[in-house]
């Protein structure tokens, strides 16, 4: 609640309270009290309503983000499917056949992965946290967007360790940040190259490093203080592919991983790329904060 928006309805209120104050006299001073802290009330209960639909927006923005990656990707499907339908009936022995009839079932298994990824993306649903396995959801977001980062030339390197602990997280929260920095990544390599994913298990801390390194256009240093703005894009609009444009993103990241009582770090050079870093709550840390406040409170 940091940003602009809400700090302008919070000036509104001030405003408004002063004039108030102004125009006050003894008599009706304690009528005008209950005013004021109606009218408070009022605009405390428009600045919820205004950040709930900006975080609507933000979810939506991510989710629009990757409408035309999905149609894309079932038109494939599609045409695997009926390719295969074709030869298994041209061939009516039973091997093509059955060859035929696995090859669909697996392709079209992989829709239905992809269509509820998408629709467990867009529901409108509170938080819930839960053990999560990181790896896992990189690689959901991998079946969604590993295609058209292929398409633009971007070679993706894994370096996952054997037995990293789970997250305390919300797996499509989490997802929604990763897609927003993956586009972030593809759409400043033009020119395809290579794409970092690294995690880390901080065991000193009980978190989770993970870092999505590209090789592209960098981020002046002057702009870097701004990213993660809402509404800052240094794009002319949304690409080809309908991604970004909207300045949404970065905000939305921030907004998730700091909800997570997690870090989000950039680091950045112009012309030669960029690094974000998301550190991330394990299980164990995750249950030590929730002691920690206990205590506190
Ligand atoms: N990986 C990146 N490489 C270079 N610039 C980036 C990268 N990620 C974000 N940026 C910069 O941060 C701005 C804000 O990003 P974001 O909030 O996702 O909005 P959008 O993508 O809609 O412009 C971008 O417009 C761009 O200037
Ligand atoms: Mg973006």
């Amino acid at each position: 609640m940091s940003d602009n928006l809400t700090n302008n309805c919070r000036l509104e209120i001030v405003d408004s309270i002063e004039q108030d104050r102004s125009t006050d006299s003894v008599e009706n001073k304690e009528s005008t009290q209950t005013a004021e802290s109606e009218r408070i009330d009022e605009l405390n209960r428009r600045i919820e309503i205004l950040s709930e639909r900006l975080s609507q927006s933000q979810r939506l923005s991510a989710i629009g983000e990757l409408t035309s990656t999905t149609v894309h990707e079932f038109n494939n499907i599609l045409t695997t499917i009926i390719n295969y339908a074709k030869l298994g009936m041209r061939h009516v022995d039973k091997t093509s056949q059955k060859n035929a009839f696995e090859k669909i079932l697996t392709v079209a298994n992989r829709a239905a992965k992809v269509a509820t990824t998408i629709l467990a993306a867009a529901k409108n649903r509170k938080q819930s946290l839960e053990p999560t396995n990181l790896i896992t959801l990189v690689d959901d977001v991998m079946l969604l967007l590993g295609r058209e980062l292929n398409k633009y030339k971007i070679v993706i390197e894994r370096y996952f360790p054997q037995n990293a602990p789970e997250i305390m997280a919300d797996g499509n929260q989490i997802q929604q940040v990763l897609i927003n920095l993956l586009v972030n990544a593809r759409q400043a390599m033009k020119n395809g190259g290579r794409l970092i994913l690294k995690i880390i298990h901080d065991e000193e801390n009980e978190m989770l490093d993970l870092t999505i390194r590209d090789y592209g256009c960098g981020i002046d240093e002057n702009e870097l203080p701004h990213i993660f703005d809402r509404f800052y894009s240094t794009k002319s609009g949304p690409d080809e592919t309908g991604k970004g444009g909207t300045g949404l993103g970065l905000a939305a990241c921030k907004e998730i991983i700091e909800q997570h009582k997690g870090v989000i770090r950039v680091e950045s050079k112009l012309g030669k790329g960029t690094a974000f870093t998301l550190k991330l709550p394990t299980v164990i840390r995750a249950k030590l904060i929730e002691l920690q406040q206990e205590k506190e409170n």
